[in-house]
C-alpha cells in the first residue's frame, strides 16, 4: 500500500519545499509534485519533518508500571511527534544488563508506535560504585551510557568510563550533579529559596561537574553530551569546549527554556524538577545556546509520576515532569526557531548523537526510512490532561496556550498518529 502526504512543506537541511511525498511500505519512494497514492494524509498549510528523537524519556518500565509502561509512552511520543526515544535507565531494575536491555526492545516492538533505544547505565545499578559492563551493552548495540537521576560521582570510575567510551565508540551522557552541594533540595539555590526557607540546588553543582567531564574528554577524547543542562555558565563552558573542538554535546529541557523559579513559591510540587527551575538570566542564556548551536538538542525529561506522589510536600515529593506530548508546543512559544532550526534540535541533531541516523533524523530523501511528522506550527491549543496519552499527568503546561501542533506522525511507513490522534 501507498501513503502520500499531499500539500505539505517538507523541511531538509537547507530549507524548506512545497512537495508531496510517497511512501511505499516503511521507504520513501518519491518526492515531488502532484503525487498520489492509494492513501492520502493532508498536510495542507503544515510542515512535514523528519520524525523527532528524544534523547531522555524515563519510560519507567520495568518497575513502575502504574506511572507509565513502554507502550503509553511510545503513543504519548507518537502524539508529540516522536519516531524515536531513548529510554533512560533508571527502571527497576536498571538498565545494566543485556536481558533488561532486551526487554525493553521487545515491550518496544510489541507496542509498535516507534523506535526504543535503551541507554545503558554507566555504573552497576546506577550506583555509582563499580561500572556497568560497558563492552557487553555496546556489543549489544547500546550507543549512549548514563546513570541518569545521578550524576558519576566518582572521578576514576568516571575517566575509566571514558577511557570504555573512546575505545567502543559510545558516548557517556552526563546528569550533572555534584550530590554533595544537593542534599535535601528541592528548588535553585537563589533569594526565593532563602525568603522559603528550604534547602538549594546550587547552580555550580551543575557546572562543576559539566567543566570536570570537560576535561575528561579533554583527556580521553571520548564523546560527552551533557543531560538537561540548567545554567547559564554551563552553557558558556559548553561553548568554550566546543571552540576548542571538544567531542561534546547538549541538550536543554522544553521546561528550563520557559519556566522560573518563582513558580516554587506556590510550594507546588509540581514545578519541583531535577535539576531545578533556575532564574530568567539562565533561561536566556539557555535560548541563546539553542540558537547558537552550543546546545545541540531539545530532549524531554519526560519523567511520569504518581498523583499520590507528586501530591506530597514539595520536599518528599519526587522531581519530574512529563513532556513527550507538549515538547514542540512549549519550545516554539519559548523560542523563535525557524522550520530548518527545529528539524535540527528537535531530530537531526538527536539522532546523530544517538547514533541512529540510518533510520532518523534524515533529509526526507528517495529511499529513506518513512519515520516523519506533519506539524502545524502556527495552531494554538491548550493542553487538555483528559486526552493525554501518558499514564501520568504531571504536568504544569494545563491551560496554557501553545503554539505548534503535531498533526500526524508517521512511524516506517505507518500512521500512528492522524488529525492529532492515536491510531492505536
Ligand atoms: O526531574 C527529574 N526526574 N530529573 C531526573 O534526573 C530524573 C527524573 C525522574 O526519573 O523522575
Amino acid at each position: 500500500m501507498t501513503i502520500v502526504i499531499k500539500g505539505g512543506s517538507v523541511v531538509g537541511a537547507n530549507g524548506v519545499e512545497k512537495v508531496d511525498v510517497l511512501v511505499d511500505n516503511d521507504v520513501i519512494v518519491k518526492v515531488g509534485s502532484n503525487l498520489a497514492g492509494d492513501v492520502s494524509l493532508d498536510a495542507t498549510g503544515c510542515h512535514v519533518f523528519p520524525g523527532f528523537v528524544d534523547l531522555h524519556a524515563h519510560l519507567r518500565e520495568p518497575g513502575r508500571e502504574d506511572t507509565e509502561t513502554i507502550e503509553t509512552a511510545s503513543r504519548a511520543g507518537a502524539k508529540g511527534g516522536y519516531t524515536a526515544l531513548i529510554a533512560m535507565p533508571n527502571t527497576n531494575p536498571a538498565h545494566d544488563s543485556v536481558t533488561v536491555i532486551e526487554f525493553v526492545r521487545e515491550q518496544a516492538r510489541k507496542a509498535g508506535l516507534l523506535d526504543v533505544f535503551p541507554s545503558g547505565c554507566i555504573t552497576m545499578g546506577r550506583l555509582g560504585e563499580a561500572l556497568a559492563p560497558l563492552a557487553e551493552l555496546s556489543a549489544a548495540g547500546v550507543r549512549i551510557f548514563t546513570d541518569d537521576g545521578s550524576g558519576v560521582q566518582d572521578p576514576v570510575l568516571m575517566g575509566r568510563a571514558m577511557q570504555y567510551a573512546k575505545t567502543l565508540g559510545v558516548t557517556m551522557a552526563q546528569h550533572c550533579e555534584v550530590s554533595a552541594l544537593t542534599q535535601g533540595a528541592v528548588m535553585n539555590e537563589c533569594g526565593c529559596s532563602s525568603d522559603m526557607g528550604v534547602p538549594g540546588w546550587p547552580a555550580v553543582a551543575e557546572e562543576m561537574m559539566v567543566q570536570r567531564d570537560i576535561e575528561m574528554s579533554r583527556l580521553t577524547g571520548a564523546s560527552v553530551h551533557f543531560l538537561h543542562l540548567s545554567t547559564a555558565r554551563s552553557v558558556d563552558l559548553v561553548r568554550a569546549a566546543k571552540s576548542e573542538g571538544l567531542n561534546v554535546t547538549a541538550e536543554v529541557t522544553p521546561h528550563h527554556l520557559s519556566l522560573t523559579q518563582e513558580l516554587l513559591k506556590s510550594f507546588d510540587p509540581i514545578y519541583k524538577v531535577n535539576p531545578p527551575l533556575r532564574s530568567m538570566d539562565d533561561i536566556q542564556a539557555l535560548k541563546a545556546g539553542l540558537l547558537d548551536g552550543t546546545i545541540d538538542a531539545v530532549a524531554t525529561d519526560h519523567a511520569p509520576h504518581a498523583r499520590r506522589d507528586k501530591e506530597l510536600s514539595l520536599d518528599q515529593a519526587p522531581p519530574g515532569m512529563i513532556g513527550l506530548e507538549t515538547a514542540l508546543g512549549v519550545v516554539l512559544s519559548a523560542v523563535d526557531l525557524d522550520p530548518v532550526q527545529i528539524a535540527a534540535v528537535m531530530s537531526r541533531n538527536p539522532a546523530r548523537i544517538a547514533q541512529i541516523t540510518e533510520s532518523h533524523g534524515r533529509n526526507i530523501g528517495v529511499g529513506d526510512i518513512a519515520n516523519l511528522c506533519v506539524v502545524d506550527l502556527d495552531a494554538m491549543w491548550q493542553v487538555n490532561p483528559a486526552k493525554l496519552a501518558s499514564k501520568s499527568k504531571n504536568t504544569p503546561f494545563v491551560g496554557r496556550q501553545l503554539r505548534g501542533i503535531v498533526r500526524s506522525t508517521m512511524y516506517r511507513g505507518q500512521i500512528t498518529v492522524q488529525d492529532g490522534e492515536a491510531q492505536k
